[in-house]
């Protein structure tokens, strides 16, 4: 492909892809994985969406490629299938990595890592970086219900400073100490009770 993939474009290169063109590329993306998941006569799940396998063409037209880990889909009642797990670490489900049940929406996740990464040009995992920067996920889960209450249309709802410091605390501390804790404990976005709190 003339424009090799998104990873080239997304880590790799300044000046970066503009706005319009990563939103085209994950359209164009989003609308391949779903021909692959509800417009053929199976269901497939692709497993490998990420953004070297985002291949760009001569009008950045998104193709996606390497379909070695793809996999028909569950047929029936079936919600489904058994495999072992194999994926590009930092991408996968945690769902499907815990118990190797692989679904339709083990795609879905992987396609929000991917959004991830196009937001913040950075890659899912960056094993180059102090552990505590290495999970991207949990950092942008945190910095985006922050900026979800923050941005609160109703002005009684947003938080107070001391509360948007607590929570970035909570964060820090959260990434620098026990793994993947926003995953066990999701954060709410209200600020009712005066607090961020645990679901
Ligand atoms: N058909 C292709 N045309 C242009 N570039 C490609 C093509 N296939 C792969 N590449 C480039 O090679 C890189 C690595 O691709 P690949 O060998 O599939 O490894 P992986 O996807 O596991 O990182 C991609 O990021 C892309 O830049
Ligand atoms: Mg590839």
């Amino acid at each position: 492909m003339p424009n090799r993939s998104l990873e080239d474009h997304l880590f790799n290169r300044t000046p970066i892809l503009p706005w319009k063109t990563r939103l085209e590329v994950m359209l164009g993306a989003a609308q391949g994985l779903a021909y692959l998941h509800e417009g053929l006569e199976v269901k497939v799940i692709y497993r490998d969406f990420k953004p070297s396998n985002v291949l760009l063409d001569e009008s950045f037209k998104p193709k996606l490629s390497d379909f070695g880990l793809a996999r028909e889909g569950p047929t029936g009642d079936r919600t489904h299938i058994s495999t072992a797990v194999v994926r590009t670490y930092g991408y996968a489900a945690p769902e499907y990595v815990r118990t190797g049940h692989l679904t339709i929406q083990s795609d879905i996740w992987t396609f929000g890592v991917v959004l991830y990464e196009i937001l913040t040009g950075r890659r899912a995992v960056e094993r180059n970086r102090p552990t505590s920067e290495q999970k991207l996920l949990d950092w942008v889960k945190h910095f985006l219900l922050m900026h979800k209450s923050c941005l609160d249309k109703n002005e009684k709802e947003r938080p107070t400073m001391s509360q948007v410091a607590e929570s970035l605390k909570r964060a820090i501390q959260e990434s620098s100490g026990r793994s993947s804790s926003v995953d066990k404990a999701p954060l709410t976005a209200s600020s009712r009770n005066g607090a961020w709190r645990s679901k």
